[in-house]
Protein backbone atom coordinates (compact mmCIF):
# COMPACT_ATOMS: atom_id res chain seq x y z
CA UNK A 1 0.00 0.00 0.00
CA UNK A 2 1.19 3.60 -0.33
CA UNK A 3 0.46 6.66 1.30
CA UNK A 4 0.91 10.06 0.22
CA UNK A 5 0.95 13.34 2.22
CA UNK A 6 0.48 16.55 0.52
CA UNK A 7 0.43 19.78 2.13
CA UNK A 8 -0.63 23.15 1.22
CA UNK A 9 0.46 26.03 3.49
CA UNK A 10 -2.21 28.56 3.27
CA UNK A 11 -0.05 31.57 3.26
CA UNK A 12 -1.22 34.01 0.32
CA UNK A 13 -4.55 34.58 -0.45
CA UNK A 14 -5.03 32.58 -3.82
CA UNK A 15 -3.59 29.71 -1.83
CA UNK A 16 -5.66 30.11 0.78
CA UNK A 17 -8.81 30.81 -0.34
CA UNK A 18 -8.27 28.11 -3.10
CA UNK A 19 -7.63 25.31 -0.85
CA UNK A 20 -11.20 26.46 0.77
CA UNK A 21 -12.41 26.02 -2.69
CA UNK A 22 -11.21 22.20 -2.67
CA UNK A 23 -13.20 21.64 0.90
CA UNK A 24 -16.83 21.02 2.23
CA UNK A 25 -18.05 18.70 5.01
CA UNK A 26 -21.10 17.52 6.03
CA UNK A 27 -22.66 17.11 9.47
CA UNK A 28 -20.40 15.74 12.18
CA UNK A 29 -20.18 12.47 13.56
CA UNK A 30 -21.96 11.18 16.58
CA UNK A 31 -19.79 12.59 19.34
CA UNK A 32 -17.32 13.90 16.92
CA UNK A 33 -19.89 16.88 15.96
CA UNK A 34 -18.17 18.95 18.77
CA UNK A 35 -14.52 19.45 18.80
CA UNK A 36 -13.13 16.96 21.02
CA UNK A 37 -9.15 17.21 22.31
CA UNK A 38 -6.22 15.01 21.01
CA UNK A 39 -4.79 12.79 23.87
CA UNK A 40 -1.88 14.79 23.39
CA UNK A 41 -3.24 18.14 23.67
CA UNK A 42 -0.67 20.38 23.53
CA UNK A 43 -1.72 23.01 21.41
CA UNK A 44 -5.59 24.47 20.71
CA UNK A 45 -4.69 24.33 17.48
CA UNK A 46 -8.61 23.30 15.99
CA UNK A 47 -8.29 20.24 13.45
CA UNK A 48 -11.09 19.25 10.72
CA UNK A 49 -10.48 15.91 8.90
CA UNK A 50 -13.00 15.05 6.23
CA UNK A 51 -12.66 11.26 5.54
CA UNK A 52 -13.76 10.79 1.70
CA UNK A 53 -15.06 7.64 2.75
CA UNK A 54 -17.51 6.54 5.50
CA UNK A 55 -15.52 3.46 7.08
CA UNK A 56 -12.22 3.88 9.53
CA UNK A 57 -9.65 1.93 6.91
CA UNK A 58 -6.12 2.99 6.24
CA UNK A 59 -6.75 6.49 5.11
CA UNK A 60 -8.62 7.03 8.33
CA UNK A 61 -6.02 5.69 10.46
CA UNK A 62 -3.22 7.40 9.07
CA UNK A 63 -5.27 11.23 9.07
CA UNK A 64 -5.84 10.44 12.62
CA UNK A 65 -2.32 9.08 13.37
CA UNK A 66 -1.56 13.08 11.70
CA UNK A 67 -4.08 14.90 13.59
CA UNK A 68 -3.11 13.24 17.32
CA UNK A 69 0.46 14.34 16.16
CA UNK A 70 0.04 17.69 16.02
CA UNK A 71 -1.87 17.84 19.31
CA UNK A 72 -5.63 19.85 19.58
CA UNK A 73 -9.18 19.90 19.07
CA UNK A 74 -10.19 17.38 16.18
CA UNK A 75 -13.30 17.23 14.62
CA UNK A 76 -14.12 14.66 12.06
CA UNK A 77 -16.41 14.35 9.38
CA UNK A 78 -17.01 10.88 6.99
CA UNK A 79 -18.31 11.25 3.69
CA UNK A 80 -21.09 10.11 2.70
CA UNK A 81 -22.37 9.39 6.32
CA UNK A 82 -22.11 13.37 6.94
CA UNK A 83 -22.69 15.24 3.53
CA UNK A 84 -24.21 12.81 0.62
CA UNK A 85 -25.39 15.39 -1.66
CA UNK A 86 -24.34 15.82 -5.29
CA UNK A 87 -24.05 19.66 -6.53
CA UNK A 88 -27.10 19.81 -8.33
CA UNK A 89 -25.09 22.72 -10.76
CA UNK A 90 -28.29 24.75 -9.87
CA UNK A 91 -25.87 28.17 -9.80
CA UNK A 92 -27.31 29.25 -6.77
CA UNK A 93 -24.28 30.01 -4.56
CA UNK A 94 -22.96 32.05 -7.68
CA UNK A 95 -25.62 34.20 -8.02
CA UNK A 96 -25.63 34.97 -4.47
CA UNK A 97 -24.35 32.70 -1.21
CA UNK A 98 -23.33 29.39 -0.47
CA UNK A 99 -25.47 29.88 2.24
CA UNK A 100 -28.57 29.74 -0.54
CA UNK A 101 -27.54 26.47 -1.90
CA UNK A 102 -30.73 23.89 -1.76
CA UNK A 103 -27.61 21.68 0.64
CA UNK A 104 -27.20 24.28 2.93
CA UNK A 105 -29.01 22.85 5.72
CA UNK A 106 -26.54 19.54 5.79
CA UNK A 107 -23.30 21.58 4.27
CA UNK A 108 -23.23 24.15 7.32
CA UNK A 109 -21.89 22.34 9.85
CA UNK A 110 -18.89 21.21 7.60
CA UNK A 111 -18.92 25.03 6.38
CA UNK A 112 -18.74 26.26 9.62
CA UNK A 113 -16.24 23.50 11.44
CA UNK A 114 -13.36 24.52 7.95
CA UNK A 115 -13.93 28.22 8.59
CA UNK A 116 -13.04 27.57 12.05
CA UNK A 117 -10.23 25.20 11.68
CA UNK A 118 -6.45 26.18 11.98
CA UNK A 119 -5.49 23.23 10.06
CA UNK A 120 -7.91 20.85 7.12
CA UNK A 121 -6.85 17.66 6.96
CA UNK A 122 -8.77 16.37 3.70
CA UNK A 123 -8.40 12.35 3.05
CA UNK A 124 -9.45 9.97 0.31
CA UNK A 125 -8.49 6.49 -0.69
CA UNK A 126 -7.39 6.57 -4.25
CA UNK A 127 -10.54 5.03 -5.89
CA UNK A 128 -9.92 4.48 -9.86
CA UNK A 129 -6.81 6.91 -9.88
CA UNK A 130 -9.08 9.52 -7.99
CA UNK A 131 -10.72 10.86 -4.74
CA UNK A 132 -13.56 9.06 -4.02
CA UNK A 133 -16.83 10.35 -6.14
CA UNK A 134 -18.42 11.33 -2.57
CA UNK A 135 -14.86 13.55 -1.93
CA UNK A 136 -15.26 15.18 -5.34
CA UNK A 137 -19.26 16.17 -5.03
CA UNK A 138 -18.63 17.48 -1.57
CA UNK A 139 -15.52 20.00 -2.71
CA UNK A 140 -17.96 20.67 -5.83
CA UNK A 141 -20.23 22.64 -3.42
CA UNK A 142 -17.29 24.94 -2.32
CA UNK A 143 -16.83 26.44 -6.49
CA UNK A 144 -18.26 29.56 -5.18
CA UNK A 145 -15.57 30.23 -2.84
CA UNK A 146 -12.64 29.80 -5.46
CA UNK A 147 -10.22 32.77 -5.17
CA UNK A 148 -12.17 33.73 -8.17
CA UNK A 149 -15.58 33.92 -7.21
CA UNK A 150 -16.53 34.42 -3.92
CA UNK A 151 -12.91 33.82 -1.49
CA UNK A 152 -13.32 33.25 2.34
CA UNK A 153 -10.99 35.55 4.27
CA UNK A 154 -11.30 33.25 6.91
CA UNK A 155 -9.61 30.76 4.75
CA UNK A 156 -6.16 32.88 5.20
CA UNK A 157 -3.51 31.47 7.48
CA UNK A 158 -4.73 27.75 7.35
CA UNK A 159 -2.80 24.83 6.75
CA UNK A 160 -4.54 21.90 4.62
CA UNK A 161 -2.84 18.76 4.14
CA UNK A 162 -4.54 16.16 1.63
CA UNK A 163 -3.86 12.26 2.68
CA UNK A 164 -4.62 9.54 0.09
CA UNK A 165 -3.65 5.72 0.38
CA UNK A 166 -3.70 3.62 -2.58
CA UNK A 167 -2.87 -0.42 -3.26
CA UNK A 168 -0.13 0.74 -5.95
CA UNK A 169 -1.23 4.03 -8.08
CA UNK A 170 -2.96 7.18 -8.45
CA UNK A 171 -2.12 9.15 -4.89
CA UNK A 172 -0.18 12.27 -7.51
CA UNK A 173 -3.82 12.58 -8.96
CA UNK A 174 -5.74 12.08 -5.90
CA UNK A 175 -3.68 14.36 -3.65
CA UNK A 176 -4.31 17.06 -6.68
CA UNK A 177 -8.22 16.47 -6.85
CA UNK A 178 -7.98 17.88 -3.42
CA UNK A 179 -5.95 20.20 -2.71
CA UNK A 180 -5.51 21.96 -5.97
CA UNK A 181 -4.30 25.61 -7.23
CA UNK A 182 -5.09 26.98 -10.44
CA UNK A 183 -4.23 30.36 -12.27
CA UNK A 184 -5.59 31.31 -15.29
CA UNK A 185 -3.55 34.02 -17.60
CA UNK A 186 -4.55 34.93 -20.50
CA UNK A 187 -2.05 33.07 -23.01
CA UNK A 188 -0.81 35.84 -24.62
CA UNK A 189 0.39 37.26 -21.14
CA UNK A 190 4.07 35.97 -21.67
CA UNK A 191 4.91 37.62 -18.42
CA UNK A 192 1.94 36.47 -15.94
CA UNK A 193 2.79 33.00 -17.54
CA UNK A 194 6.54 33.19 -16.78
CA UNK A 195 5.47 34.96 -12.83
CA UNK A 196 3.66 31.58 -12.52
CA UNK A 197 6.41 29.27 -13.30
CA UNK A 198 9.05 30.95 -11.50
CA UNK A 199 6.83 30.35 -9.13
CA UNK A 200 6.69 26.64 -9.22
CA UNK A 201 2.82 26.33 -11.19
CA UNK A 202 3.13 23.80 -13.56
CA UNK A 203 1.47 24.50 -17.25
CA UNK A 204 -1.70 22.39 -17.82
CA UNK A 205 -2.91 23.15 -21.71
CA UNK A 206 -4.62 26.07 -23.38
CA UNK A 207 -7.92 26.90 -22.99
CA UNK A 208 -9.24 27.57 -26.45
CA UNK A 209 -11.90 30.61 -26.90
CA UNK A 210 -11.89 30.97 -23.01
CA UNK A 211 -13.12 34.70 -22.35
CA UNK A 212 -13.76 38.25 -23.73
CA UNK A 213 -10.94 40.70 -23.71
CA UNK A 214 -11.65 44.02 -25.53
CA UNK A 215 -14.47 42.92 -27.42
CA UNK A 216 -12.17 39.88 -28.72
CA UNK A 217 -12.27 36.26 -27.71
CA UNK A 218 -9.10 35.06 -26.19
CA UNK A 219 -7.20 32.14 -25.30
CA UNK A 220 -6.68 31.52 -21.65
CA UNK A 221 -3.30 29.69 -20.15
CA UNK A 222 -4.16 26.73 -17.26
CA UNK A 223 -1.86 26.75 -14.69
CA UNK A 224 -1.92 24.20 -11.63
CA UNK A 225 0.41 24.50 -8.07
CA UNK A 226 -0.05 21.25 -5.84
CA UNK A 227 2.35 21.82 -3.07
CA UNK A 228 3.29 18.44 -1.96
CA UNK A 229 6.07 16.68 0.04
CA UNK A 230 7.57 16.21 -3.65
CA UNK A 231 11.19 15.53 -2.31
CA UNK A 232 12.83 17.63 -5.57
CA UNK A 233 10.38 19.60 -7.01
CA UNK A 234 10.79 20.88 -10.79
CA UNK A 235 10.45 24.28 -12.17
CA UNK A 236 11.89 26.22 -14.89
CA UNK A 237 14.95 28.34 -14.27
CA UNK A 238 15.10 31.93 -14.27
CA UNK A 239 18.34 34.04 -16.55
CA UNK A 240 19.62 34.53 -13.06
CA UNK A 241 19.99 30.87 -12.41
CA UNK A 242 21.46 29.45 -15.73
CA UNK A 243 24.91 30.58 -14.59
CA UNK A 244 24.26 27.61 -11.35
CA UNK A 245 22.96 25.13 -13.75
CA UNK A 246 26.20 25.39 -16.30
CA UNK A 247 28.02 24.91 -12.94
CA UNK A 248 25.97 21.48 -12.46
CA UNK A 249 26.38 20.19 -16.04
CA UNK A 250 29.78 20.71 -16.19
CA UNK A 251 30.60 19.53 -12.51
CA UNK A 252 28.19 16.06 -13.64
CA UNK A 253 29.93 16.00 -17.14
CA UNK A 254 33.71 15.96 -15.57
CA UNK A 255 32.56 12.91 -13.13
CA UNK A 256 30.85 11.02 -15.86
CA UNK A 257 31.26 11.88 -19.23
CA UNK A 258 34.39 13.13 -19.74
CA UNK A 259 36.83 9.81 -18.63
CA UNK A 260 35.05 8.46 -21.92
CA UNK A 261 36.16 11.89 -24.26
CA UNK A 262 39.43 12.71 -25.68
CA UNK A 263 40.66 15.93 -24.56
CA UNK A 264 38.99 18.03 -27.47
CA UNK A 265 36.08 16.61 -26.39
CA UNK A 266 35.92 17.84 -23.02
CA UNK A 267 37.19 21.39 -24.21
CA UNK A 268 34.65 21.12 -27.19
CA UNK A 269 31.77 20.20 -24.34
CA UNK A 270 33.33 23.64 -21.94
CA UNK A 271 33.39 26.08 -25.05
CA UNK A 272 29.43 24.55 -25.41
CA UNK A 273 28.94 25.95 -22.08
CA UNK A 274 30.46 29.17 -22.53
CA UNK A 275 29.05 29.68 -25.83
CA UNK A 276 26.68 32.82 -23.81
CA UNK A 277 24.44 33.16 -27.50
CA UNK A 278 23.62 29.44 -27.04
CA UNK A 279 23.01 29.25 -23.49
CA UNK A 280 20.82 32.05 -24.57
CA UNK A 281 18.67 29.90 -26.35
CA UNK A 282 18.12 27.51 -24.25
CA UNK A 283 14.74 26.46 -21.84
CA UNK A 284 16.25 25.09 -18.76
CA UNK A 285 14.52 23.53 -16.06
CA UNK A 286 16.03 22.42 -12.67
CA UNK A 287 15.15 20.25 -9.45
CA UNK A 288 15.82 21.16 -6.14
CA UNK A 289 16.33 19.83 -3.15
CA UNK A 290 15.38 22.75 -0.96
CA UNK A 291 17.44 25.77 -2.35
CA UNK A 292 19.97 23.70 -3.66
CA UNK A 293 20.06 22.78 -7.08
CA UNK A 294 20.77 18.97 -7.81
CA UNK A 295 19.19 18.56 -11.36
CA UNK A 296 19.18 20.05 -14.38
CA UNK A 297 17.72 19.35 -17.98
CA UNK A 298 17.79 22.05 -20.95
CA UNK A 299 16.05 22.25 -24.26
CA UNK A 300 17.09 23.42 -27.81
CA UNK A 301 14.51 24.57 -30.33
CA UNK A 302 12.49 22.98 -31.59
CA UNK A 303 12.39 19.55 -29.19
CA UNK A 304 15.94 18.48 -28.80
CA UNK A 305 17.33 17.81 -25.22
CA UNK A 306 20.76 19.92 -25.00
CA UNK A 307 22.05 18.73 -21.56
CA UNK A 308 20.58 16.79 -18.75
CA UNK A 309 22.43 16.50 -15.56
CA UNK A 310 21.44 15.17 -12.12
CA UNK A 311 24.31 15.48 -9.14
CA UNK A 312 25.95 12.55 -8.46
CA UNK A 313 24.61 12.62 -5.13
CA UNK A 314 21.17 12.56 -5.76
CA UNK A 315 21.18 9.62 -8.67
CA UNK A 316 18.79 6.77 -8.35
CA UNK A 317 16.00 9.15 -6.76
CA UNK A 318 13.88 9.46 -9.62
CA UNK A 319 14.90 13.37 -10.29
CA UNK A 320 16.11 12.81 -13.68
CA UNK A 321 12.20 11.07 -14.70
CA UNK A 322 11.15 13.72 -12.89
CA UNK A 323 12.76 16.79 -14.65
CA UNK A 324 11.45 14.90 -18.05
CA UNK A 325 7.78 14.47 -17.34
CA UNK A 326 8.23 18.56 -16.38
CA UNK A 327 9.49 19.33 -19.18
CA UNK A 328 7.04 17.10 -21.55
CA UNK A 329 3.85 19.31 -19.85
CA UNK A 330 5.44 21.91 -21.74
CA UNK A 331 5.21 20.61 -25.34
CA UNK A 332 1.50 19.66 -27.75
CA UNK A 333 3.85 17.86 -29.98
CA UNK A 334 5.65 14.78 -27.94
CA UNK A 335 8.79 13.74 -29.88
CA UNK A 336 12.16 14.65 -28.68
CA UNK A 337 15.33 13.91 -29.88
CA UNK A 338 18.62 14.05 -27.92
CA UNK A 339 22.63 13.02 -28.58
CA UNK A 340 23.45 10.61 -25.76
CA UNK A 341 26.90 10.57 -24.54
CA UNK A 342 27.91 6.88 -23.91
CA UNK A 343 27.17 6.68 -20.30
CA UNK A 344 23.59 8.13 -20.71
CA UNK A 345 22.49 6.24 -23.47
CA UNK A 346 20.54 3.30 -21.00
CA UNK A 347 19.52 6.39 -19.24
CA UNK A 348 17.34 7.58 -22.45
CA UNK A 349 16.26 3.97 -23.02
CA UNK A 350 14.94 3.64 -19.37
CA UNK A 351 12.42 6.79 -20.10
CA UNK A 352 11.80 5.53 -23.55
CA UNK A 353 13.71 7.00 -26.08
CA UNK A 354 15.27 4.72 -28.90
CA UNK A 355 18.47 4.94 -30.63
CA UNK A 356 18.51 5.86 -34.05
CA UNK A 357 22.29 5.08 -35.12
CA UNK A 358 25.08 4.07 -33.87
CA UNK A 359 27.53 5.81 -32.12
CA UNK A 360 29.11 9.37 -33.81
CA UNK A 361 32.31 10.92 -33.48
CA UNK A 362 31.68 14.85 -34.31
CA UNK A 363 34.78 17.06 -32.67
CA UNK A 364 36.00 14.69 -30.09
CA UNK A 365 32.18 14.20 -28.59
CA UNK A 366 31.04 10.72 -28.71
CA UNK A 367 27.21 10.77 -28.81
CA UNK A 368 24.08 8.49 -29.59
CA UNK A 369 21.31 10.07 -31.83
CA UNK A 370 18.40 8.96 -30.02
CA UNK A 371 14.59 9.86 -30.43
CA UNK A 372 11.02 9.43 -28.37
CA UNK A 373 7.99 9.91 -29.04
CA UNK A 374 4.88 9.24 -26.90
CA UNK A 375 3.03 6.37 -27.77
CA UNK A 376 6.11 4.54 -29.59
CA UNK A 377 7.10 2.90 -26.36
CA UNK A 378 4.12 2.70 -24.94
CA UNK A 379 4.27 5.80 -22.34
C1 LIG B 1 -13.57 1.11 -6.00
C2 LIG B 1 -12.10 1.08 -5.67
C3 LIG B 1 -11.19 1.57 -6.58
C4 LIG B 1 -9.82 1.52 -6.29
N1 LIG B 1 -8.94 2.05 -7.21
C5 LIG B 1 -7.61 2.03 -6.93
C6 LIG B 1 -6.68 2.61 -7.86
O1 LIG B 1 -7.02 3.18 -8.89
N2 LIG B 1 -5.37 2.53 -7.54
C7 LIG B 1 -4.93 1.91 -6.39
O2 LIG B 1 -3.73 1.87 -6.19
N3 LIG B 1 -5.78 1.40 -5.49
C8 LIG B 1 -7.11 1.44 -5.72
N4 LIG B 1 -8.00 0.92 -4.81
C9 LIG B 1 -7.47 0.39 -3.54
C10 LIG B 1 -7.51 1.40 -2.40
O3 LIG B 1 -7.14 2.71 -2.82
C11 LIG B 1 -6.54 1.04 -1.28
O4 LIG B 1 -6.76 -0.29 -0.88
C12 LIG B 1 -6.67 2.00 -0.10
O5 LIG B 1 -5.52 1.89 0.71
C13 LIG B 1 -7.90 1.69 0.74
O6 LIG B 1 -7.96 2.62 1.82
P1 LIG B 1 -8.89 2.34 3.10
O7 LIG B 1 -8.21 1.27 3.91
O8 LIG B 1 -8.92 3.64 3.84
O9 LIG B 1 -10.23 1.92 2.59
C14 LIG B 1 -9.36 0.95 -5.07
C15 LIG B 1 -10.30 0.46 -4.14
C16 LIG B 1 -11.65 0.52 -4.44
C17 LIG B 1 -12.66 0.01 -3.41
Amino acid sequence: MGIAVTVLSCLGKLEAQSAVTMLGIGLACGASSCWKSSEKGLTIMKIVIIHGQNHEGSTCMVSRELAHKMGGEIREFFLPRDFDKPCLGCYTCFKTELSSCPHYKELEPLAAAMLEADLLILESPVYVYHATGQMMSFLDHFGTWWVVHRPRPEMNGKQAVAICTAASGGMKSTAKDILRIYAEPFSYNAGSRRALEKAGFAFEGIMKNNAVKNGKIVDMALYSLTRSLEPYPVRRLSPEEIPAALELCWQVFLEFEAPEYPPEGVAAFRASLDDRERTRQLKFYGAFDGEKLVGVLCMRAPQHIGGFFVDAAYHRRGIGRHLFQAMRRDYGTQIFTVNSSPYAVEIYCRLGFVPMDTERLTGGLRYTPMRFEQGENGL
